[in-house]
């Protein structure tokens, strides 16, 4: 049986400022997709939050980019960008670019990760979710699972996986893409996906069969936008166990929490916290970036789970870890690299003050 996962995601209005999500829109965006999977149309869904973004978990039979689906993810969040005017929730449909829907939720401001796959007989699957970063956030993650055998030991010991993968890096800039094999493409890779404001992974496949591994949302708003809308929040979702790394060499990265470019005004670098959902609250200077991770079994398209991957104390020292880089950072304040460079920045002021200034710049040649 082919099977669709399609984890689909928007900031719609956040509660209070841009820290969580409120309880009445998970309910709104619940109770639309309980009647779908009555209908039949979804065959189960779950309904997260991580931040100030909606997450729509969703599993059907309908393949990937399927519009009726879309449109109603895009309904969904519309009804509650709607609902979070109503209650007075800050920023209400910040995602949302469109007036109206057109054939493909891609491109239109939420994020959007799908993969489609015949199940295993026991088919186990991580969705990570981010706040307050942006796509180029799970490069090192996706290298360290998939390319990298100092992480995770199955690319040397386990003949299903030694052969390597395939990792699908887009140019985020220019909207091209390219394949690379790893282990024998890795240093031609690195010098791609180390780029994260520039380079994504979009996919990672199985290289001996080309079967899907690992599927990330790599929208960019700003890009799409061509001004300051948000942070492109990422999710991902990666297949794991027998003939693919296993669960533990998919969360081991997050063991460290390496820096990433978003938190404050989109515009700082600062360390990516591995929380439980419950800790999805990114209340320090708007963060500081967080990362949950729902594990599910799948079996025939139900959805069995979430356990709260991180929700484990051996990510304590990770997340204290993370704190004391936070501190460290923050005393930065206003200097990179902590606040990024004038051209990455998501909000500046730039140009008003050049303008106001740029009179008293006197030539020194
Ligand atoms: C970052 C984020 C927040 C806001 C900040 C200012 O992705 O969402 O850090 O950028 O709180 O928000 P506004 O401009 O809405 O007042
Ligand atoms: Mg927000
Ligand atoms: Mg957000």
């Amino acid at each position: 049986m082919r099977t669709t996962i399609s984890v689909l995601k928007a900031d719609i209005g956040g509660y209070v400022g841009h820290s969580t999500m409120h309880p009445d829109i998970m309910d709104l965006a619940g109770s639309v997709l309980e009647k779908k999977k009555e209908d039949g149309f979804l065959v189960d869904y779950r309904v997260l939050s991580c931040g100030d973004d909606l997450q729509l978990i969703m599993t059907h039979t309908h393949g990937v980019d399927f519009e009726d689906l879309h449109k109603m993810a895009w309904d969904i969040f519309s009804d509650c960008a709607d609902k979070a005017e109503e209650i007075g929730l800050y920023g209400a449909g910040q995602d949302l670019l469109a007036d109206s829907f057109s054939g493909n939720i891609k491109g239109m401001g939420p994020g959007v990760a799908e993969m489609e796959f015949d199940e295993r007989p026991s088919e186990p699957i991580l969705i990570f979710m981010a706040d307050k970063t942006s796509p180029g956030a799970w490069n090192l993650p996706l290298f360290r699972m998939f390319g990298d055998a100092m992480c995770n030991p199955g690319l040397i010991l386990d003949p299903k996986i030694h052969d390597g993968f395939s990792f699908d890096v887009l140019d985020m800039k220019h909207n091209k893409s390219i394949r690379f094999n790893m282990p024998e493409d890795m240093y031609d890779a690195l010098v791609f996906i180390g780029s994260i404001e520039d380079y994504g992974i979009r996919a990672i496949y199985r290289k001996k069969d080309n079967e899907i591994a690992a599927v990330a949302s790599t929208q960019r708003l700003a890009m799409m936008a061509g001004r300051y809308v948000g942070k492109d929040d990422p999710v991902m979702i990666c297949r794991a166990q027998n003939g693919f790394p296993s669960v533990g060499e998919i969360t081991e990265p997050f063991s460290h929490p390496h820096l990433v470019t978003g938190w404050m005004r989109g515009s700082h670098i600062g360390p990516i916290m591995p929380v439980a959902f419950e800790d999805a609250q990114c209340m320090r200077f708007d963060g500081p970036p967080r990362v949950i991770c729902a594990g599910f079994q799948v079996k025939n398209a139900n959805l069995i789970g979430p356990v709260d991957m991180f929700d484990d104390p051996a990510f304590d020292k990770a997340r204290s870890t993370a704190n004391e880089i936070a501190d460290y950072l923050r005393r930065h304040g206003p200097f990179e690299p902590h606040r990024l460079s004038l051209g990455d920045m998501e909000y500046t002021t730039l140009p008003i003050v050049m303008e106001k200034v740029k009179d008293r710049f006197k030539s020194l040649d």
